[in-house]
């Protein structure tokens, strides 16, 4: 069974939602990064022009995660991953704008990749309120356990808390991602194409998200999914189950099997957050022709892997491709030392 994009919109609009994000997002045409590369036309949907913040996909993903929050009665968020995270600013944007209070345990990874200097992502945190804990730990499991220990610490203080618990969280969020893929799918027929492929940086519930609206749309074009992490799960299998979960929140007949989801992890480079060559090129690139920024963990890496892609001869100059940006921006003022060399 497939639906239309004004049928999934109607399910989206039964769940609850607290509205953060600018949307729909735009879709543009990129004629001076599209020439230099010499293939198809390039095309990117500004995620990161959510408007929270400066933005990116956790926007979308929170308008679900808040609702659901204040539904639950909560007056404090607990949330983390890694010391420059885009999640963690615009999750504290968001608790900002509901009124709720906000803690953030943020790893500085393993092996310690990120510094703590106040700059980027962390200097944005504490602008908007958030109080910070930072722990040296690994940004998957490691940190999950602090977020756990943090949030029984509030709770026994008398806080109402919000808990980052995955297994609850990450199919809300992927449903903000099913009204993405309704946007480019209208979008697209709007601007009378149907691109050969779309390219994002995902490893979780937006990917899942866009997959899973995409199948129930009737799978219109792939979506090819370049994660910035190697996880210690099965990716494909993890996608999978946030999206039929989300499917089942929805109430849509939808279902993904892991063969459904296009994902790879050849250009995550010498790993989480630290950028790569190619990321650095396309970060590059693509400022210089368009003004746009993309960032050095997510974005920079998705790039890469589409002009990989473009200049491997996968598509020919009649065809369209679009690059979903999912923002990330203000983590580019973390990695000027990195930035300074690689334009030097
Ligand atoms: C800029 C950016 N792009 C992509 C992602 C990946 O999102 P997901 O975990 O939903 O796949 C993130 C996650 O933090 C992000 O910050």
């Amino acid at each position: 069974m497939t639906y239309s994009t004004a049928e999934l919109i109607e399910y989206v609009d039964r769940l609850p939602r607290f509205r953060l994000a600018h949307l729909p997002t735009p879709l543009e045409f990129l004629p001076r990064f599209s020439e230099a590369l010499g293939g198809p036309r390039v095309w990117i949907k500004r995620d990161d022009c959510t408007g929270l913040a400066m933005g990116g996909n956790k926007t979308r993903h929170n308008e679900f995660i808040v609702a659901d929050a204040l539904q639950q009665g909560a007056d404090t968020v607990v949330w983390g991953a890694g010391v420059q995270s885009n999640n963690c600013r615009q999750t504290a944007a968001a608790c900002a704008k509901a009124g709720l209070a906000c803690h953030l345990v943020l790893a500085r990874g393993d092996p310690p990749v990120e510094s703590d200097e106040v700059q980027g992502n962390l200097l944005l945190d504490h602008l908007v309120g958030a109080t910070v804990e930072i722990v040296d730990v690994d940004v998957g499991l490691g940190v999950q356990q602090k977020i756990a220990e943090a949030a029984d610490r509030l709770r026994a203080a008398g806080k109402c808390v919000y808990q980052n618990k995955k297994a609850a969280v990450k199919p809300l969020a992927a449903l903000s991602y099913v009204l993405c893929a309704t946007e480019l799918v209208e979008q697209t027929a709007a601007a009378d194409f149907s691109p050969a492929a779309a390219y994002i940086c995902s490893a979780g519930s937006t990917g899942a998200g866009l997959t899973l609206g995409l199948a129930a749309l009737g799978h219109p074009f792939p979506v090819r999914h370049f994660t910035p992490i190697v996880w210690p799960w099965n990716t494909r299998e993890d996608m999978t189950s946030i999206a039929n979960a989300g499917a089942e929140r929805l109430g849509v007949a939808t279902r993904l099997t892991p063969e459904d989801i296009d994902v790879s992890e050849e250009f995550v480079g010498a790993g989480y957050g630290i950028p790569s060559a190619e990321c650095l090129e396309a970060i590059s690139l693509l400022a210089r022709t368009e003004g746009i920024l993309l960032d050095p963990s997510y974005s920079g890496k998705g790039m890469a892997a589409l002009i990989d892609h473009v200049r491997g001869g996968r598509f020919s100059s009649e065809e369209n491709v679009v690059f979903v940006h999912t923002g990330g921006t203000p983590a580019l003022f973390a990695y000027r030392d990195e930035l300074v060399e690689a334009l030097t």
